[in-house]
C-alpha cells in the first residue's frame, strides 16, 4: 500500500471520513464502541490496531477507569491533535508499526479493537499477531469494511468514474494535450487545437453516462471550470499537474477499499483464521443503519485459557 494515509492523515482529520465528520463517529459506530467499552475494567490495557488519528482511543477514553492503558499502532505517519487524545496521560500512539509485526509481548493486552483497518493487512499474520498479544480471557471487535455496505458502495461508483477519467486517451489526458498546445501559436497547432476540443467534448459526452454523485465526487467537472476559466498557461499546466496527482492517489485508496471490503465468503475466512489461532467468535453480526442500510460486519471474540488435558 502507498503512503497515502500518511498524506491523508496528515491533514489532522480524525477519522477517515474527512470534511464528511467534523468530530468523532457517530450513532451506530459509535454504539458498537461503546457498547464494547463498556466493558473495560481497572488496569485495562487496550490496543487500537490501524488507529489512524486516534478515533477509536478517543471513544474509548469516555469510559476509562483507573490505571487504563490505550494505545494505538498504525504504520502510517500520524498527526494527532484531538484535545481530548493530546491530554490524556493514558493514552498513546505509535506511528509506522505493522499490524502483522507488532512490537508489544505476548499476552499483554485486555481488549483489541480495529476499526476499517485489519482487512487491509495480511489476514494471516495480523490475526496471528492479535491471538499473540492478547492475554486469556482477553476480548477483541473488529468493525471491517463490508463489500455491500453504504461506504463501499457509492466509493466504487467514484473509482469506475475516476478510472473512466484517466484511462489512456481519456479526457484527462485530452485536456492535458488541449493546455500544452495553448503555448504554442503555429497555424499547426491552432488546427490541433480545434481537433482536440471536438475530441474532448466527444469524451465529456461519454462521461454524461456518469451518476452526478460520482462525477462530482472526482472533482473532475471543478477542474473542468478552473482550466478554461481565465488563467495563465503556466498556471492551467500546474492545475493539470495537481490533479492527475490527486487521482492517482484517489484511485489507488479506492481500489485499496474495495479489494479490503469483505463479502460472505472472505469475512468467513477471517472468522476461520481466529478460530484457527485459538480465538473464539462472540459474535458476528451485520451492522445497519437506521434505514437498513448495511455499514460494516462486526466481529467479536475472545481468547480462551488452554484446556488443560
Ligand atoms: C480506514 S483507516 C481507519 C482508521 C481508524 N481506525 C478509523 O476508524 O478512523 C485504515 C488505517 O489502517 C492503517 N493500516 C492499513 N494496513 C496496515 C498495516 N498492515 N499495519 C498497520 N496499519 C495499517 C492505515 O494506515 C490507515 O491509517
Amino acid at each position: 500500500m502507498s503512503n497515502y494515509w500518511s498524506q491523508y492523515w496528515q491533514q489532522g482529520h480524525l477519522t477517515s471520513f474527512g470534511e464528511d465528520i467534523k468530530d468523532n463517529y457517530e450513532g451506530e459506530l459509535k454504539a458498537v464502541w461503546d457498547g464494547f467499552f463498556v466493558q473495560l475494567s481497572e488496569e485495562d490495557r487496550v490496543l487500537d490496531i490501524g488507529t489512524g488519528n486516534g478515533a477509536v482511543v478517543a471513544l474509548a477514553l469516555a469510559h476509562n477507569k483507573a490505571g487504563c492503558q490505550f494505545v494505538g499502532i498504525d504504520y502510517a505517519k500520524l498527526n494527532i491533535n484531538n484535545q481530548q487524545l493530546l491530554e490524556s496521560t493514558n493514552a498513546s500512539f505509535k506511528e509506522h508499526v505493522s499490524v502483522e509485526n507488532l512490537p508489544f509481548e505476548t499476552e499483554s493486552y485486555n481488549m483489541v479493537t480495529s476499526q476499517f483497518a485489519i482487512e487491509y493487512t495480511d489476514l494471516t499474520k495480523s490475526v496471528a499477531e492479535i491471538a499473540r498479544v492478547l492475554k486469556f480471557n482477553g476480548t477483541f471487535q473488529l468493525v471491517c469494511h463490508h463489500e455491500q455496505s453504504s461506504i463501499v458502495k457509492p466509493n466504487n461508483g467514484i473509482l469506475a468514474a475516476a478510472e473512466k477519467i484517466m484511462t489512456h486517451d481519456g479526457p484527462y489526458k485530452t485536456c492535458m494535450v488541449l493546455i500544452e498546445l495553448l503555448s504554442n501559436n503555429t497555424a499547426d497547432a491552432h488546427h490541433e487545437r480545434e481537433v482536440t476540443r471536438n475530441n474532448l467534448n466527444g469524451q465529456l459526452a461519454e462521461l454524461s453516462n456518469i451518476d452526478d454523485a460520482s462525477l462530482y465526487a472526482t472533482n473532475f467537472p471543478q477542474f473542468l471550470k478552473n482550466i478554461f476559466s481565465k488563467r495563465s498557461v503556466v498556471e492551467k499546466k500546474r492545475i493539470v499537474e495537481q490533479f492527475g496527482n490527486e487521482m492517482a492517489g484517489l484511485i489507488l485508496r479506492l481500489n485499496d477499499l474495495k479489494k479490503a471490503s469483505l463479502n460472505e465468503t472472505q469475512k468467513n475466512k477471517l472468522l476461520e483464521l481466529c478460530k484457527k489461532n485459538g480465538l473464539q467468535i462472540t459474535a458476528c453480526n451485520t451492522l445497519t443503519q437506521k434505514d437498513g442500510t448495511i455499514l460494516a460486519h462486526q466481529i467479536m471474540g475472545m481468547k480462551p485459557e488452554l484446556q488443560s488435558n
